[in-house]
């Protein structure tokens, strides 16, 4: 056996578990599919160049090509035949004709989906799922990718982690147009873009954070650490911002560009007591509540993904909300009801001779 002489975070491998990725090949991947490493000679340690599940900056590759690098090592953490198998799925649903092939298209690709990240016992990498997801939607400029991503990479790893479950969210619920996925998906990716300015820090990550686990808590976690005044107002104002960039950026995305509005509802509270317009709930729609519940239940938090398996990491997320009084705060228990009963008909189709383990639990 190799001795796996090389450490990069919680990775151990040797020169052996690499592969060589082109330049040319790296470049037409929009989401990095492994650890981009640089085997130092003179120190005998990698380097990380990119993270996998990271944006593959075009200008990054070009600066490499300028310098005449051909090729990186890669650490592949993702599977090609699973992406495959992903990217036919939301081709199929995409090219359907009638309502009667989409459902039967959403039903494939929600069973897919539902073994790998609803059961336990599978092995499930969920980079597959982002990588495919990201491929079938993006419709954006790198630009706003690459400038979300130089704010924070976790802010623009975590956009593609939520953009893609908003649009599994909203398959659930019923929606099968292709526009309408398509306009949930990059709605979410730009639910934070108003953080992207000079008075973001590490505080406001960590607010994000805080929001996101008890709605109110980001707002007191940035008053109890006394930061600037710039700063807290960022933090208070970024949906509406958000919302301002992306009409005047990004409107060409969306099929219907109406749905930019719902960036700006993304902290508010049932009560109409959340930031900053204070909206009185009664009136949103179901879909309209998708990238709320998304954002309630993807983490900020760094991935450094491994070989291990994220199976049943939506079922995770999805009970971790069930279970959780923030899913009374935030507009969302009707949508999350709705989304428990649909996903009940789909395990149970597909379980139908074993234990009801496999169910999903009502909330109050
Ligand atoms: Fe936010």
């Amino acid at each position: 056996m190799t001795d796996k002489n090389y450490r990069l975070k919680n990775l151990s491998f040797s020169k052996e578990d690499l592969d060589i990725i082109t330049l040319d090949d790296l470049e037409r991947e929009q989401v990095c599919p492994g650890h981009i490493i640089f085997l130092s000679s003179k120190f005998n340690k990698p380097v990380l160049l990119m993270r996998a599940g990271d944006f593959v900056d075009p200008d990054f590759i070009q600066r490499y090509k300028k310098k005449g690098q051909k090729s990186f090592y890669i650490y592949k953490v993702s599977n090609d035949e699973n992406i495959q198998t992903f990217n036919q799925l939301w081709i199929t649903l995409k090219t359907a004709k009638l309502e009667t092939e989409r459902l039967i298209a959403r039903k494939k690709l929600l069973t897919h989906f539902c073994e790998l990240f609803w059961f336990e016992q599978n092995k499930a990498r969920v980079l597959d799922f982002y990588l495919s997801t990201f491929n079938t939607f993006n419709r954006f400029d790198d630009e706003i990718i690459v400038q979300l991503r130089e704010t924070d990479t976790l802010l623009c790893e975590r956009g593609i982690q939520a953009a893609s479950f908003s649009s599994i969210v909203a398959l659930i619920l019923g929606y099968t147009d292709f526009q309408l996925l398509s306009d949930i998906f990059h709605v979410t990716f730009l639910l934070d873009l108003g953080l992207v300015e000079k008075n973001y820090s590490y505080f406001i990550a960590q607010a994000c954070e805080q929001e996101r686990q008890k709605p109110g808590e980001g707002l007191h976690f940035l008053k109890k650490m006394n930061v600037s005044k710039s700063e807290y107002s960022l933090f208070y104002y970024h949906p509406v911002e958000s919302m301002k960039i992306a009409k005047k950026r990004c409107i060409g995305v969306f099929y219907h560009p109406d749905v930019i509005k719902i960036i700006s509802y993304q902290h508010e509270l049932f009560n109409g007591k959340g930031f900053p317009s204070k909206i009185n709930y009664w009136g949103l729609s179901e879909y309209e509540t998708i990238p709320i519940l998304v954002d309630a239940f993807v983490p900020f938090e760094e991935t450094f993904y491994t070989e291990s398996s994220e199976a049943g990491i939506f079922k995770k997320y999805v009970e971790s909300l069930n279970e959780n009084t923030k899913a009374e705060l935030l507009p969302l228990r009707k949508s999350l009801n709705r989304l428990t009963l649909e996903l009940n008909k789909i395990l149970i189709e597909e379980n139908e001779n074993e234990s009801d383990d496999s169910q999903v639990k009502l909330g109050a």
